[in-house]
This record gives structure tokens, C-alpha cells and sequence, in this order.
């Protein structure tokens, strides 16, 4: 699996805000807001383009488009906070939704949304998620990805537990992964260490 981390000084910055316990909700949102800016020009870099003449006010040139834009797929809530600057950057972009739920005791993802186009063939598909922790919500959104004929996903996460990294090697799953950190490790409880927390309460409050 291609796994691609963003080592710049501006989104370490971010992602120390996020990190920190003192954050408030509004400002850890505006963080979030700002690093996955960084994240999805990153997986955009490779993206395929297709040209096409312009002209300037001076001359004329050639112009470039994504040639094929790709489905953005937040998933809730978490994922919520990365799908409004994702549709800045990529505008022409589709959006799909997933819900999901992890059990605290079993932390295994417990869906109550879907919302996806029914064929998925020749489309490049952005899973939108903070954290990646056991990776068991990421792997189940990919597989619902898969039996509608995706078959070109990038999982974009803030936050990558080493358990997470593994789990989606191992799946087999067609998917690379765009993260800011693959941090230590995962505790009991399965939170990502040092991670930031639950990506989901520290932007809208604890439910
Ligand atoms: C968190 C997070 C991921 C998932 C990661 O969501 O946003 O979706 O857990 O854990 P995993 O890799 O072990 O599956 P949570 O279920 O807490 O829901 P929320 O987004 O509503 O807070």
C-alpha cells in the first residue's frame, strides 16, 4: 500500500493545535479545516489532467482540469470537519456519505448511513477521515466502496495508528493512504497515542 505522509512545517503546525488538550472546539475545527487543505493537495498530486486552449486577456495558452475528478466520501461525524475545504479545492468534485459508529467496548464500526452513487467503475473515490485507529471504519467504508466497482480509493486521515496502517495492508483492499502522522501506537481504550483525542467530540462536543 502507497502511504504517503505530509512532512511539512505548516501542517505539523496545524496538527500541534489539534494535539493539544488546551484547544478549544472552534479553534481545533478551523485546524482541521486548514490541514486537510494541505492533505487533499497532496493526493491530488498525481491527479490526471486533461488540457484544453484558453485564452488569457494577452495570448493564448493551454489550460489544465482533473480529467476525473474524484467522489468525496466523508464519514460521520468525524469526517464531516474535511468535506467542505475537500469540495473548495476539488469543486467539480460528487460527495457521498457513510455513518458510522465504533462500539467502545468492541470497537467495531457500527454503520447507520449510507448515501452513495450506485456504480463507482473508472472513479477515483477520497475517503475523508481523521482517524485512523484499529482501521476498521476505514476498512469497512472501503469494502462498501468496492462492491460498487471502486477500485482506486486514498484514505485521507489526519492521524494513522501503526494497528490502523497494518490492518488496510493486510486487507488487501485497493487503497493508499494520505496521513499527517502515523503515530506511536494504539492504547486499551483504542485511541490513537499521542494522537488528539476523539476527532468527533473535539470538534462538535462529546455526545
Ligand atoms: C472515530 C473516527 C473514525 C473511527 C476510527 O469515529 O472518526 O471514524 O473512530 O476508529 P477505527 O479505525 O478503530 O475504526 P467514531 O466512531 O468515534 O465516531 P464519530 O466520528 O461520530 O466521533
Amino acid at each position: 500500500m502507497d502511504v504517503r505522509t505530509v512532512d511539512h512545517p505548516l501542517a505539523k503546525s496545524r496538527l500541534t493545535v489539534m494535539r493539544d488538550a488546551r484547544t478549544d472546539n472552534a479553534t481545533f475545527r478551523a485546524a482541521l479545516h486548514e490541514l486537510t487543505v494541505m492533505l487533499v493537495y497532496e493526493a491530488t498530486r498525481d491527479a490526471p489532467l486533461r488540457t484544453e486552449r484558453i485564452h488569457t486577456p494577452v495570448a493564448r495558452t493551454e489550460g489544465h482540469w482533473l480529467a476525473n475528478p474524484p467522489l468525496l466520501v466523508p464519514v460521520l461525524r468525524a469526517g464531516l470537519g474535511m468535506a467542505d475545504q475537500a469540495h473548495r479545492l476539488i469543486p467539480e468534485a460528487q460527495m457521498g456519505f457513510v455513518g458510522l459508529a465504533r462500539d467502545e467496548e468492541t470497537l467495531q464500526p457500527t454503520p447507520y448511513m449510507e448515501s452513495l452513487p450506485e456504480s463507482l467503475a473508472n472513479r477515483p473515490v477520497f475517503v475523508l477521515d481523521p482517524m485512523l485507529a484499529t482501521g476498521g471504519s476505514m476498512a469497512y467504508t472501503i469494502k462498501l466502496l468496492v462492491d460498487r466497482g471502486a477500485t482506486d480509493v486514498t484514505a485521507i486521515c489526519v492521524l494513522a495508528a501503526p494497528e490502523g496502517v497494518k490492518h488496510l495492508q493486510e486487507s488487501g483492499l485497493p487503497v493508499r493512504l494520505v496521513t499527517a502522522s502515523i503515530d506511536e501506537r494504539l492504547n486499551d481504550s483504542g485511541f490513537i497515542v499521542p494522537g488528539l483525542g476523539d476527532a468527533g467530540d473535539r470538534q462538535y462536543g462529546a455526545v
